[in-house]
């Protein structure tokens, strides 16, 4: 705070954003230039998508297994929302198979925003090849993958709200190893001005101020222990859970990534029965995603294709307790709710 007040500089890209940014990159192993700050992870995925030029009102290709802000980030953008299925293991966009969605969608795709599920990494370079082979605009929505995130060409975009392991209270970052599109994203975020007031492109308004960016080098001053602490509540949920063939973790959390959400998959599609069992014991959970992102009065008449393994995502996963200082009592009691009821 006394910084702030010492340079005046309380937003803009000032001091304290810049050298956030530069140890983002230097976490998700990019060069200093190739991060931007920005306001929410919303705001940034609208403006990376419009950066790349897709054709004005063409489809963009997302899964429907995400949260409400993918569709209202592709409405921003100018594109409409295209619903398309999950892969039932990965939970995410397979860009191997995505050629028939293409082909089968109602109007032209002119982007794709694939969602690496709850932090759980997704193969950036596939994309960036696909983008290469196709042409078509991507931007990833990486929004709980801070963790495991690692950047390629096209832009993927990280939350830093509060509900993210490295939390800000509001913020967000754009990565890519593109440096010309990580300059003209700062100048999105900032009125379309590049070195001049002149407004040479369609921005807004998405800068991270000053307050936001100290106390995300707080958190990035503690991350290493805030990231063991994080793993060990993992890891006590693993221990609790070993042996059981009807409640699994997501593939490789706690292991290989983390992220603050215990996002479980419950078998015969049991998440309803697991959420009134630990309800009954005062034990609250948490529909990250409710139905799937296509299923909101907002984004009900929007276009989409067959979605059966979202839907069978949607009953059979469900958000545990989860936060660092979540104690192994505890995470007994969830444990033993879960093995009596599933
Ligand atoms: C998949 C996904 N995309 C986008 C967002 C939006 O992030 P923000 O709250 O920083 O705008 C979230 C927030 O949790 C999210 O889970």
């Amino acid at each position: 705070m006394r910084q702030i007040d010492g340079s005046r500089i309380y937003s803009n890209f000032g001091p304290l954003a810049r050298s956030m940014e530069a140890r983002l990159a230097k976490s998700f192993g990019v060069a200093e230039d190739n991060v931007c700050s920005v306001a929410n992870a919303t705001v940034g995925l609208a403006l990376a998508l419009i950066a790349q030029n897709p054709p004005p009102g063409s489809l963009c290709i997302i899964p429907a297994w995400t949260f409400a802000a993918t569709p209202h980030a592709v409405t921003q953008a100018g594109l409409i929302p295209y619903f398309v299925d999950v892969d039932p293991e990965t939970w995410a966009l397979d860009p191997e198979r995505l050629s028939a969605e293409i082909a089968a969608a109602p109007a032209k795709v002119g982007a794709v925003m694939p969602v690496a599920p709850f932090g759980r990494p997704i193969d950036v370079s596939a994309w960036d090849r696909f983008r290469g082979r196709t042409g078509i605009a991507v931007v990833i929505d990486a929004a709980a993958a801070f963790d495991s995130l690692k950047p390629g060409l096209v832009p993927s975009v990280v939350s830093l709200h509060a509900t993210k392991v490295l939390g800000l209270g509001e913020g967000g970052c754009i990565a890519s190893r593109d440096d010309e599109l990580i300059r003209d994203l700062r100048a999105r975020c900032n009125f379309g001005f590049f070195k001049s007031r002149e407004s040479r492109v369609t921005a807004t308004n998405a800068k991270l101020s000053e307050y936001h960016a100290a106390v995300g080098l707080a958190a990035l001053d503690e991350w290493d222990v805030a990231r063991q602490e994080w793993l060990a509540v993992a890891d006590e949920y693993s221990r609790a859970l070993q042996g059981s063939n009807r409640v699994r973790l997501q593939a490789g959390f706690g292991t290989e990534w983390i992220a603050a959400t215990c996002v479980v998959m419950v078998a015969d599609a049991g998440a309803d029965r697991v959420e009134q069992a630990l309800s009954a014991e005062k034990i609250e959970t948490r529909r990250w995603w409710g139905r799937g992102a296509h299923d909101h009065p907002a984004t009900r008449n929007m276009p989409r294709s067959s979605l059966l393994a979202t839907e069978s995502l949607a009953q059979s996963t469900i958000g545990l307790p989860f936060y660092r200082d979540l104690e192994p009592a505890a995470i007994d009691r969830i444990a033993n709710c879960l093995h009596a009821v599933a």
